[in-house]
């Protein structure tokens, strides 16, 4: 895909997670890898109203090289590509159920949404860690998320939201909007006793759709 496609293609994806309740106000960011660097969404913009010939660029120091300034969690999407050389693309939120989850102190820190799903397992994987609170666009929060996300495709940062990575944009969007759901699932769960999957059946979903 061109990089012009690549940036339509960012820009039609935030609107839909915006329209549909994903993201709020400007919360959220999204950036994904080019072939010379990164592109990612401007601090304070709205994934509602991108402008794609406005996106930030990063070069592949992560050095913002053109468009609108970019994201002030810069830092929290590197961490990602510098943990995960098969990220091509992280999407963080603040959406809705996920930040509910990592509100809770009483759940799992490595695990805090159990197996309810395939599709949770398929696109987020075994585990999706909860990474302490930091206030938002501090930089001494990417240690932590490095660590973190060397052995999870998501992490859930305490307090704040989600936030996940994957082959692709389409992939990393799509692994954002299964977090949401398996969220709001285990909100609904909690309180009772539901089936999950077993780990055999965990081991089958990952080893098929790997
Ligand atoms: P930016 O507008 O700088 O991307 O920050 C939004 C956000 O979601 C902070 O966590």
């Amino acid at each position: 895909m061109s990089e012009i496609e690549l940036r339509e293609l960012l820009v039609a994806l935030a609107a839909s997670l915006f329209a549909r309740g994903f993201s709020v106000g400007s919360a959220g960011n999204i950036s994904a890898r080019v072939a010379d660097g990164y592109l990612m969404t401007p601090t304070n913009s709205s994934l509602g109203r991108l402008d794609a010939a406005r996106i930030s660029k990063l070069d592949p120091d992560f050095v913002h090289i053109g468009g609108d300034k970019p994201s002030k969690e810069v830092f929290m999407h590197r961490a990602f590509y510098q943990a995960r050389p098969d990220a091509g693309a992280v999407v963080h939120l603040h959406s809705t159920m996920a930040t509910a989850v990592a509100c809770l102190p009483d759940v799992d820190p490595v695990n805090p949404i159990p197996p309810l799903t395939p599709y949770f397992v398929m696109r987020v994987g075994r585990t999706m860690p909860i990474v302490p609170y930091y206030r938002p666009g501090d930089p001494t929060m990417e240690p932590a998320i490095h660590v973190a996300a060397r052995d999870a495709r998501a992490v859930l940062l305490a307090n704040h939201g989600p936030v996940v990575c994957g082959a692709t944009l389409t992939d990393a969007v799509y692994a954002a909007e299964e977090i949401e759901e398996a969220a709001k699932l285990f909100l609904l769960l909690r309180g009772t006793s539901p089936r999950l999957l077993t780990a055999p059946q965990v081991d089958d979903l990952l080893t098929t759709f790997a």
